[in-house]
C-alpha cells in the first residue's frame, strides 16, 4: 500500500507530468503512476514541435464553415505557445535540465503551386486569427535555410513557432514533479475504483494508491479505466520517425538546417545536439512501436526533396510512437459526466500534446482547483462526446 494523495495522476508523459507539476507547484500531494518504460508511447511520437501555425491550421477539426471546436483549439495552441518561454524558464530552474527551446521559427515549404495555394489559405487562415505569418518566395526561404533545394517556389514562414527537445523535456518534467512535492510511482495500473471518498488504483505488482481525486492522463495504448466510467475516445495513431546525424560545424550552405522545415510528407527538426529528427508516418489501427524500414526510408526522401543534403546524412536512430487521437482532434480536459466526483481526463492531445502541455496543465489545474484562469476548457470537456 502507498500512502494516500490529495491527486494521483495515472500516466507520466508530457501531459500528465505538465497538470501534476502545475497541481503541486500549488500545494496538492500529487502522485504520478507510470509504467516506467523509459518514454512513454505518446511522448515517443513527439518531435518536439511548437507548431500551432501548421499542425492546427492544416489539422481535421479545423476545416469547415461552423467548426467552434476547430477555432477554439487554434486559440487554445497560440496561447500555450505563447505560455512556453515561462513554462520552459521554470522547468529548467527547477529541474536543472536544458531542454533546448527554440523560437526560431518555422518554414512551410512548397515544391509545386497547389501545394503554394494551400499555404496561401493557410497563412490567411492564420493572418484572420492575428498570427504574424508570411508568405515568402523560394529565394528568400534559401536565404533563411540555404540547405533548401531550389525547386521550392514558396514558403509559409512562422516566425514564432519553435520546438523544444521532447526527451529533455520529459526527464525535466520527472525532476520537477520530484522537487516540488510530488512523486513518480513506477508500476503499471491495471483497474480503479472508486473507494470511500476517493479512488483507488491497483498495481500490476499486487500494491495500490490511495487519492482523494484521480487524474487519466495516459496515452492511446493500456489507458485503465475506473470501473463504471464509459472509456473515452482516444485511439493510437502510430507515428514513425528517423533522426540523422548532422555534421558538427557544418557550413551554411551544407545540409545542417537552423529551423524547422515542414515539407510534403516530413517535417524536419534540427535539434541542438546535432541531430536531424525527420517525422512523422501516421497510422490508423496500429498500437505496435516496430518501424518499418520502408516508411523510415520515405521519411529520409521526402526530407531530401525539400534539403538534398539529407540525403546522405547517417541514420542514428528510428523509432516509432503512438499519437493518443480523438474523433475532432482536440484534447479531452475535464470532469466526465458519467462518473464519479472526484475523477478528471487530460487525453487526447494527439498531434499536439509538447505544444497544448503549458495551456492544458494550466486550464486543468485551475478548473480542479477552483481557480479563475485564462482559459476555458469547456470546449474540450469529455461530455462533448457523450
Ligand atoms: N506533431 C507531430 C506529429 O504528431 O507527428
Amino acid at each position: 500500500m502507498t500512502a494516500g494523495f490529495d491527486i494521483a495522476v495515472i500516466g507520466g508523459g508530457v501531459i500528465g507530468l505538465s497538470l501534476a507539476r502545475e497541481l503541486a507547484r500549488e500545494g496538492a500531494r500529487v502522485g504520478v503512476i507510470d509504467a516506467g518504460t523509459e518514454i512513454p508511447p505518446a511522448t515517443r511520437a513527439a518531435a518536439g514541435m511548437l507548431a500551432p501555425s501548421f499542425e492546427i491550421a492544416h489539422g481535421e477539426s479545423v476545416q469547415g464553415p461552423d467548426n467552434r471546436i476547430g477555432e477554439a483549439l487554434y486559440a487554445f495552441s497560440a496561447a500555450s505557445l505563447e505560455l512556453w518561454p515561462g513554462f520552459a524558464a521554470a522547468l529548467q530552474e527547477e529541474s536543472g535540465v536544458a531542454i533546448d527551446l527554440r523560437h526560431d521559427g518555422i518554414l512551410g515549404v512548397a515544391l509545386d503551386e497547389e501545394r503554394a495555394g494551400a499555404l496561401g489559405r493557410d497563412a490567411a487562415f492564420l493572418r484572420a486569427r492575428g498570427a504574424a505569418v508570411e508568405i515568402i518566395d523560394g529565394d528568400e526561404a534559401r536565404r533563411l535555410e540555404p540547405g533548401l533545394s531550389p525547386d521550392i517556389v514558396s514558403a509559409l514562414h512562422a516566425p514564432r513557432d519553435g520546438q523544444v527537445d521532447p526527451r529533455r523535456l520529459l526527464s525535466a518534467l520527472r525532476l520537477s514533479v520530484e522537487r516540488v512535492a510530488g512523486a513518480v510511482i513506477p508500476a503499471r495500473v491495471v483497474g480503479c475504483v472508486a473507494a470511500g471518498a476517493g479512488f483507488v488504483a491497483r498495481l500490476a505488482d499486487g500494491g495500490r494508491v490511495e487519492a482523494a481525486r484521480l487524474v487519466l492522463a495516459g496515452g492511446a495504448s493500456r489507458l485503465p479505466m475506473v470501473a463504471g466510467v464509459p472509456a473515452p475516445p482516444v485511439r493510437p495513431v502510430k507515428g514513425e520517425a528517423i533522426a540523422l546525424a548532422t555534421p558538427a560545424g557544418a557550413s551554411p550552405d551544407a545540409p545542417g538546417l537552423r529551423r524547422v522545415v515542414r515539407a510534403p510528407g516530413a517535417y524536419l527538426c534540427p535539434k541542438s545536439d546535432g541531430r536531424l529528427v525527420i517525422g512523422a508516418t501516421e497510422i490508423e489501427g496500429r498500437a505496435d512501436l516496430t518501424v518499418d524500414k520502408a516508411a523510415a526510408a520515405a521519411l529520409r526522401a521526402a526530407g531530401a526533396r525539400a534539403a538534398p543534403g539529407v540525403a546522405g546524412l547517417p541514420l542514428v536512430e528510428r523509432w516509432a510512437g503512438l499519437r493518443p487521437g480523438t474523433p475532432d482532434a482536440a484534447p479531452i480536459l475535464g470532469a466526465p459526466r458519467q462518473g464519479p466526483g472526484g475523477l478528471y481526463f487530460a487525453l487526447g492531445h494527439y498531434r499536439n500534446g509538447v505544444l497544448l502541455a503549458p495551456a492544458s496543465a494550466r486550464a486543468l489545474a485551475d478548473d480542479m482547483l477552483g481557480r479563475d484562469g485564462p482559459f476555458d476548457v469547456a470546449p474540450f470537456h469529455p461530455a462533448r462526446f457523450a
